[in-house]
């Protein structure tokens, strides 16, 4: 009898350290899965967008321990907070990758360490697809393909296709996958339409102060533009602040054409009032996506390794207050 009594006290002193230590609350399904996150900065609306999408998606009222890292715009923050998380033991890594290479090494410490990492957003270029589990993000190439086509087809409606368009490229930050398909989708329109010439190439990096500096020196010297192709709606506002003040109009009604990508909120209002004439969308609420894909995971399932988000585009033409009501960033 002693004995047993014994053995019961000792029994409960387990359970209760089991559960003082947080990570087991009960019943193993009802352990929260503790996932680290490595965002690449915050640069723009999307990224603000993307980012309250993956916290409120990985909160602990959803079963997750969110352990969020900025990197600033950095890799070398990126590959730091990926062996923290390493280090911590997670279950999960979600990484949202600056730019494509450069992720061999730690991603391979990782694979040792047999924690699975979830790519979102832009993908990593290395050769071996066993460092990562699955990604998910937008089709980039496909949303340059489709702004370049609302270009030709506009111009046809206007009536001006064939003649020479000077086109100035604003592009994101170099070797991001977003960068590498938007400019890939207009490079290679360019070479289907001899009339098409690039005026310029502004390493704008996905941020307005730095567009609008560079498209201000550029005014200074070349303002014979019809086309300011933007990678993102960000790099496309300080654009349209350097136009202003250079005196030259944009938009449905003025002299230069704005393609953005994005589409989220601020730039689709734009668009609506005709000072954008097109915004591509890149929808940046993975947050339940990525949630989805772990608890597949979690199930023993393993996803598909390429999840592609649907999007489309908008046109001032054809938006409207009821649409932009609607959307959710
Ligand atoms: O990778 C998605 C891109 O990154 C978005 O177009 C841009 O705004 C963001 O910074």
């Amino acid at each position: 009898m002693k004995k047993r009594k014994v053995f019961l006290g000792f029994f409960i002193l387990l359970l209760f350290l089991l559960c003082a230590c947080g990570r087991v609350s009960g019943p193993e399904e009802d352990r929260l899965i503790r996932v680290g996150f490595s965002q690449l900065g915050s640069e723009s609306d999307w990224r603000a967008a993307n980012t309250k999408s993956m916290t409120a998606a990985l909160s602990e009222q959803n079963g997750f321990e969110l352990l969020f890292d900025n990197a600033k715009q950095k890799q070398e923050n990126q590959l730091l907070a990926i062996r923290n998380f390493i280090q911590e033991e997670v279950d999960y890594i979600v990484l949202a990758p600056i730019m494509e290479s450069g992720w061999e090494d730690v991603l391979q410490e990782a694979k040792e360490a047999e924690i699975p990492v979830i790519l979102v957003d832009r993908q990593i270029s290395a050769e071996d697809e066993e460092l990562y589990s699955c990604w998910v993000g937008s089709d980039f190439r496909a949303e340059g393909d489709m702004a370049v086509q609302w270009l030709e087809e506009e111009l046809v409606r206007s009536g001006k296709a064939g003649e020479p368009l000077r086109i100035l490229h604003i592009r994101g930050t170099d070797g991001a996958t977003a960068q590498i398909g938007r400019t890939a989708a207009l490079e290679s329109a360019v070479r289907r339409h001899p009339e098409w010439e690039i005026a310029g190439v502004l390493p704008g990096e996905y941020t307005e102060a730095k567009s609008y500096e560079l498209v201000r020196d550029f005014l200074k010297t070349d303002r014979d533009i019809d086309v300011i192709y933007s990678e993102n709606d960000n790099m496309c506002f300080g654009a349209m602040r350097a136009l202003e003040e250079a005196g030259l109009s944009y938009g449905t009604d003025g002299q230069i054409m704005l393609i953005s990508f994005d589409a989220a909120q601020h730039a689709l209002q734009l668009c609506l009032e005709g000072k954008i004439n097109a915004c591509m969308e890149c929808n940046p609420l993975h947050g339940p996506r990525v949630a989805d894909l772990i608890r597949q995971m979690e199930r023993g399932e393993q996803p598909e390794k390429q999840n592609f988000v649907k999007e489309t585009l908008f046109r001032a033409d054809t938006l409207t207050e009821d649409i932009l009501q609607k959307r959710e960033y």
